[in-house]
């Protein structure tokens, strides 16, 4: 039986470091996918970014080179910690009550933040309110039912001693992110991968992101080979098969 705790900002206190250090080790590891985000938000130069449940601020370096203002929110103290020491805008906030006045970003993302909260609602309708008119939303969510889901649910949970239970985008995400007002723009599956110079960096990569303090190697590939299709190799490193739901919207007036 798992001993979860109940609030996610305790379960960052846990394993918060462990989850930066991976992001701050390896930060080669997700740069497609948050390229990728970053690049739908359609900056230009100047315009106000706000990282919605950003952990240690990580889409900074993407939203910079865009020549973007970059803000962040989160409400674990450890991870916000890091990104505050990184000299970043960084808020320690839930995403139920932002720090900022209304009308404030042009555009706001939410990388994977939302699969442990029930408030979707009041969620997008808190980020509506500090958006401004015209304003981008990009939200990047693992999918319910996907490879992905199955990976967090079964294997992570299997060999993460804290467990993981996500919560996973469904019609019902999008549909919370329309009644608070945004106009959905597109709403789609994309599937990329996460990179890793090498099988063993991989390990370690994933270990501390997912918090699999014992897992070995050989239980990592057979793991990716049941849940994810397999691992891919060339000599440019590894690719574990990755994906997300991404729904982009727009703030109506
Ligand atoms: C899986 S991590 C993803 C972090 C980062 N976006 C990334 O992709 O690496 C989820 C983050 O969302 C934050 N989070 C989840 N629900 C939140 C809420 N209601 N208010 C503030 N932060 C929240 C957590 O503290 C955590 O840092």
């Amino acid at each position: 039986m798992s001993t979860r705790p109940e609030r996610y900002s305790d379960i960052f206190r846990l394993r918060g470091a462990a989850y930066d250090a991976a992001m701050t080790d390896w930060p080669q590891a997700l740069e497609e996918e948050m390229d990728y985000l970053v690049d739908l938000l359609d900056l230009v130069a100047s315009e106000r970014v706000l990282d919605l449940g950003a952990a240690g601020g990580y889409l900074a370096p993407a939203v910079s080179a865009r020549n973007a203002a970059y803000t962040c929110v989160d409400s674990s103290e450890v991870l916000n910690g890091f990104a505050q020491q990184r000299g970043l805008d960084a808020h320690l906030s839930p995403l139920q009550a932002l720090p900022f006045k209304a009308q404030h970003f042009d555009a706001l993302v939410a990388q994977a933040a939302l699969h442990h909260e029930t408030e979707w609602n009041t969620i997008f309708c808190e980020a509506r309110r500090v958006a401004k008119p015209g304003a981008r939303l990009v939200v990047g969510e693992v999918a319910e039912g996907s490879p992905v889901a199955g990976f967090l649910d079964v294997f992570v949970d299997r060999h993460n001693p804290l467990g993981h239970s996500g919560r996973f985008a469904n019609d019902a995400f999008v549909d919370a992110i329309r009644e608070a007002g945004w106009t959905i723009r597109s709403d789609f599956r994309r599937e990329y991968c996460w990179r890793c110079p090498s099988r063993s960096a991989l390990l370690a990569f994933l270990s501390r992101l997912f918090y699999m303090p014992a897992l070995d190697e050989a239980t990592l590939i057979d793991g990716i080979h049941e849940h994810l299709g397999g691992l891919r190799e060339s000599p440019d490193g590894v690719c574990m098969p990755w994906g997300m739901r991404v729904i982009v919207a727009h703030n109506p007036a």
